[in-house]
């Protein structure tokens, strides 16, 4: 049974109070939005912003990351960390240039099959570019979700988190336009209110509707790893 109100009110919250002026925002290119994600993975937003526009000055295109010798990719995300992220990032341009014909696939199935892109960052992109209904799934949508729907299985086994994924499809916006604002949403969400302690419920869009909320205890959710 769907829930189009949850939808609802967080693609207008978006519109009103979340972020819009990062700069991979201000573009649908999935180069460019893929290159945020792999970014954002481990490293916090304000450090990105300089290195995100940096890397594109020298890397304009998806064809001239494949072309660029990986010493150049490396120097380039040089104090960035985790280097496993350029390394797969110059092998995953090769792919969309040998494989694709030098653009990214327009599905969340067909980008997870590239070198360092999982089912979350496949999901962005595609929700981001190319409007696809499919839910991302990092660790701040996981509290998010869990919190909202009252989730209390331990998200640490991967059937439960695949079914909290099922829950998170049952609640995305019916119209694919709406699902660049709706993704970034959740993100903002878990971002600035939705947080891991003292999470905001007074001024969060969902307060009605979150079942953790109800509890008067939020911070219990999600259900901490079985050790
Ligand atoms: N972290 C991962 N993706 C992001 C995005 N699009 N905006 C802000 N933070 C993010």
């Amino acid at each position: 049974q769907r829930q189009p109100v949850l939808a609802e009110r967080l693609v207008a919250w978006q519109r009103l109070e979340g972020r819009h002026h990062l700069p991979w925002q201000q573009t649908r290119d999935p180069y460019r939005v893929w290159l945020s994600e792999i970014m954002l993975q481990q490293t916090q937003v304000s450090t990105v912003l300089a290195y995100y526009e940096r890397f594109l000055q020298r890397f304009p295109a998806v064809a001239d990351l494949a072309a660029a010798p990986l010493d150049e990719v490396l120097a380039m995300w040089s104090g960035l960390g985790y280097y496993s992220r350029a390394r797969n990032l110059h092998r995953c341009a090769q792919a969309v240039v040998a494989e694709h014909g030098g653009r990214f696939p327009d599905n969340a199935d067909a980008l997870q099959t590239l070198p360092g892109i999982g089912p979350s960052t496949a999901a962005a992109v595609a929700a981001f570019c190319f409007g696809q209904r499919i839910s991302i799934m990092d660790g701040n949508v996981k509290r998010v979700l869990a919190r909202v729907l009252g989730w209390e299985a331990d998200l640490s086994v991967a059937a439960h988190e695949r079914a909290l994924w099922q829950a998170a499809q049952a609640v995305l916006p019916e119209r694919t336009e709406d699902m660049p604002s709706y993704t970034q949403g959740l993100m903002d969400l878990g971002a600035t209110l939705c947080t891991p302690r003292k999470p905001a419920c007074l001024t969060c869009p969902w307060t009605e509707l979150c079942v953790a909320r109800t509890t008067d205890e939020p911070e219990r959710l999600p259900v901490k790893k079985r050790k």
